[in-house]
Order: C-alpha cells, then sequence, then structure tokens
C-alpha cells in the first residue's frame, strides 16, 4: 500500500519567544523540522508533505527538497492535514500524519504503526504511550472493551480524564479516501481550531475500529514548546547517540559531557574526553584520543590521531597526526600523516607535509610547508599585506628558526635554514641558511 506523510510545522510556536520559526532550533546540529522530515520519509520510502505557515521561507531553504503547501490561517491540526488535500488526493493509500515538534520519534515507531493501519479494518491508527509525564498532550478514552472512543484536548478534559496516563502522541496514520472525505466536516473547537483528533470520535461514532502503536521509548514524546522543552530534548538526544556510539565501540570517559552531531561518524577505538563537542558532518577515524575540552566542526580526522584542548574547523587531519593542547586549525588547515603540532599554534588554508613539526607558539597561513620541515616557535607566515593574502612556500626537511617571520609571497627552498628572528622577504635558496633583519644568506668558511 503506498503511504504518503503530512508533517504539520505551521504552529507559531509562540512560546519559543524567538524570531526563528520554531522548527528552525536546532537540535543535534540539524534544524528540527530535519528530524520529523527523516523519520517520515525513512517510514514512507516517500518525499513528505511539511505544511508551513506564511513567512516559512528559512524551513524551505533548509529542506529544499519537501514538498511544502501553505496554511494561510492557523485554523488547527485538521485545517492543517486539510490543506495537504488538493496536492495528495489520489497519491496514496494511506497518509502518515506527524507534528513537526516532535523530534525525537523513531521512523521504527512510524513503522509500525503504519504496519498496524494496514491490519486495520477501521480508518485510522495512533501512536500511544503510558507517562505521568502528561503535559499539553490529548488523553486516549477508551470504552469498557478497551476501544478507542475519542481523544479529550487536555486544555477541554475533566479532572477525571486529566488523570489517564495513555497520551495522544502526535501520530496518526489514515485510510487516505476516508481522511479526504471526513477532513472538511470537522467542527470548530471552543478554542476556535479545526482538531484532528475530532476524528477519532467520528470514527469511533461510525462503530469503526481505531488502531493504536506504542512507541519505542518515552523520549520519543518530548514535545517542543519552549526552550525548557528544547534542552530536555537535546539531553535525550545526547543519551541516545552517545550510547549508539559506545555500542560501536567508541569509548567516552563521560558521556554526559560529549556532545556528538548527529552526522557525525567516529570509528572504533576511539576515546573522547569529557566536555568535548564534535559538529556537523565530521568524521573521527579509529583509535583516536580527542579531548577533553575539544571542539571539532566540519572536520575529517584520520586514523590514531591524538587532539587534546584544541578547536579544529573545516580542517583535515591524515593519519596518526597529534595536536595540542590550545592548537587552532581553520578553515582550509590539512596536516598530512605524522604531523605534530604543539602548544598555542594557529594553521589557516595550508598544507603541513607528512612529518612537519610546529611545537609552540606559530601563525602558518597561505602556505605549503614540505615533509619533514621543521617550524621554529614563534614562527609567523606574514600573509596579510593588509590588501591581499600571499603564499608562503617551504621545502622539504627545511629549519625554520625560533621567531622567523616569512613575509609572504615567499618560498624557502629544501634543506634550507633561516635563523632565530629571522625576518625573511626574499626567496631563500635550497640548503641555503639565511639571518638577520631583512634575512641574508650566511657565506660558508671554506
Ligand atoms: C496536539 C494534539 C494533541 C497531542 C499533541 C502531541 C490536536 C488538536 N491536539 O496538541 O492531542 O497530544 O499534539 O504533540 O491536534 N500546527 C499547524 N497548524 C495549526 C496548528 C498546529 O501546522 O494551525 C502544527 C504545529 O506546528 C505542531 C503540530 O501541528 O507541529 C501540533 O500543534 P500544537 O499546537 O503543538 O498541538 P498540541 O497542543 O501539541
Ligand atoms: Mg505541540
Amino acid at each position: 500500500m503506498k503511504c504518503e506523510a503530512v508533517i504539520l510545522a505551521a504552529g507559531l510556536g509562540t512560546r519559543m519567544k524567538s524570531s526563528l520559526p520554531k522548527v528552525m532550533h536546532a537540535l543535534g546540529g540539524r534544524p528540527l523540522i530535519q528530524w520529523s522530515y527523516l523519520a517520515c520519509a525513512s517510514a514512507t520510502g516517500a518525499t513528505p508533505t511539511i505544511v508551513i505557515g506564511p513567512e516559512s521561507d528559512a524551513v524551505k531553504d533548509a529542506l529544499p527538497d519537501a514538498a511544502y503547501v501553505v496554511q494561510e490561517q492557523r485554523l488547527g491540526t485538521g485545517h492543517a492535514v486539510l490543506q495537504a488535500a488538493a496536492v495528495l488526493k489520489g497519491k496514496a493509500d494511506l497518509i502518515l500524519v506527524a507534528n513537526a515538534d516532535l523530534p525525537l520519534l523513531r521512523a521504527q515507531s512510524l513503522e509500525d504503526l503504519i504496519a498496524v493501519q494496514q491490519e486495520n479494518e477501521g480508518p485510522l491508527s495512533l501512536l500511544t504511550a503510558e507517562s505521568d509525564v502528561k503535559r499539553g498532550f490529548g488523553r486516549i478514552l477508551r470504552d469498557d472493551g478497551k476501544r478507542i472512543i475519542g481523544i479529550m484536548e487536555q486544555a477541554h478534559a475533566t479532572a477525571e480524564q486529566l488523570a489517564i496516563r495513555e497520551l495522544n502522541v502526535g501520530g496518526y496514520c489514515f485510510d487516505a479516501d476516508w481522511l479526504w472525505e471526513h477532513l472538511p466536516g470537522l467542527n470548530l473547537s471552543p478554542k476556535g481550531e479545526y482538531y484532528l483528533t475530532e476524528l477519532i470520535e467520528l470514527a469511533a461514532g461510525q462503530g469503526q475500529a481505531i488502531g493504536s502503536a506504542s512507541i519505542h521509548s518515552l523520549d520519543e514524546m518530548i514535545g517542543i514548546n519552549t526552550r525548557v522543552h528544547l534542552a530536555e530534548a537535546e539531553d535525550a538526544l545526547r543519551r541516545r547517540v552517545n550510547a549508539a556510539w559506545m555500542e560501536q565501540g567508541v569509548t567516552m570517559l563521560d558521556p554526559a559531557s560529549v556532545y556528538i552531531d548527529a552526522d557525525v561518524v567516529i570509528g572504533q577505538d576511539t576515546v573522547i574526553l569529557p566536555q568535548t563537542h564534535v559538529h556537523g558532518k565530521t568524521t573521527i577515524g579509529e583509535g583516536c584520543i580527542v579531548g577533553p575540552s575539544t571542539v571539532i566542526r566540519e572536520s575529517t580526522i584520520g586514523n590514531a590521531c591524538e587532539i587534546r584542548l584544541s578547536v579544529v574547523e573545516n580542517a583535515h587531519l591524515e593519519d596518526h597526526v597529534d595536536i595540542g593542547p590550545f592548537a587552532h586549525l581553520r578553515k582550509g588547515a590539512h596536516l598530512c600523516e605524522g604531523v605534530h603540532m604543539g602548544n598555542f599554534g594557529e594553521v589557516k588554508n595550508s598544507i603541513l607535509r607528512p612529518g612537519v613539526k610546529m611545537g609552540h607558539v606559530s601563525y602558518i597561513g597561505d602556505s605549503d610547508i614540505g615533509e619533514g620541515a621543521n617550524i621554529g616557535a614563534g614562527t609567523v607566515t606574514c600573509n596579510f599585506d593588509g590588501a591581499e593574502k600571499h603564499k608562503t612556500i617551504v621545502g622539504e626537511r627545511a629549519f625554520i628558526g625560533s621567531g622567523t617571520m616569512l613575509v609572504a609571497p615567499v618560498e624557502i627552498g629544501r634543506d634550507a635554514k633561516t635563523g632565530a628572528g629571522a625576518v625573511v622577504t626574499h626567496d631563500v635558496k635550497a640548503d641555503a641558511i639565511v639571518v638577520g633583519v631583512p634575512a641574508r644568506e650566511l657565506r660558508k668558511k671554506r
């Protein structure tokens, strides 16, 4: 049976107190909307249709591949689904509906829901969960025979109904024809909205069976209405993500203080130490030691690397690289196999070829540092003349003395040496030794 998904994301999210649409707030390094989008796409195998409000261009920019319909007036969840009728009528046998503010809902739970509805003779099934944390959830009403007969919204529930522990999670699977036939007939609630949940009572009134599926874990129903909920979701997601990596063979000394975005990949036997943040599409190889107190963003790290107390952004480390403490790799830093970079170094838009050593307090920008070269303490590539950036090239095995200023554009030949404190303003030939300010070649005594 073909199933299409509708994601409800037109709500105002006023309680977030933000200029950003609610579904654009970040969770685990992705906008909220992307979580429900990926779960629905995976459960149905089709591109979900997202119901957005006017002024939601940011959502479209974040997920350009989704299909969109606009709900001009926010008249409730039932009215929101109705907006998708024009594009989805006749396209599927089943319609999966999910609230966009439930980012931790697993694809597996939605698949179970679809499977339940495929077996159900009635027109719809829904996801439910039993919990004592009931904030804002609709209560599931069942008759003496345990058949679902309705959903009571918290705002309208009696004291007795408020005590019900079975809650409406916010995921539904409908027979498409039945949904499109009955959706336009919803009544206006006392709050002035068309509630999707009214369809449950309607189906039960027709004597039809309503199916239900349970979510796999209670964290799936953490709905985002405030920034406090967002922090709760982040915490729950962190537990999920970190547990999954530990199961894959990654060691974490203190997983509660390790922050790993959803799109990160980590190899076996890597150790992540406390207070480490790994963001974006970062890949870390096998057998690495990362942290403590390290931030890595959008980077590729090879095998057997050590990164201690450092910041790594848009960089590439090959195997057996060790950096830190207090190293800063910026955009376009490429450290080849076996590079050592000690404390207080910064590298930007440069390649350090295999075996380069850069022990202390240096800045390397817009440079190509040859294999086996040694960058002495305090070396600076003076790459910016106030208007433009210039390139520095250092040859293989060159020895750059402490405190050398390499005034770019400049090229140091292979096996050349610069004396401590040299200010190099002209190219240096291979094997030559230069010293002084400005640096001049030292003639060897015969
Ligand atoms: C809804 C359910 C409630 C359920 C809960 C689970 C209804 C009437 N109630 O309540 O039973 O327990 O979700 O999370 O459905 N939206 C629109 N357009 C609108 C209104 C809402 O697109 O006009 C979207 C929102 O962006 C949100 C979703 O629909 O993603 C749910 O809306 P929300 O206002 O959060 O409903 P709840 O009060 O949480
Ligand atoms: Mg909600």
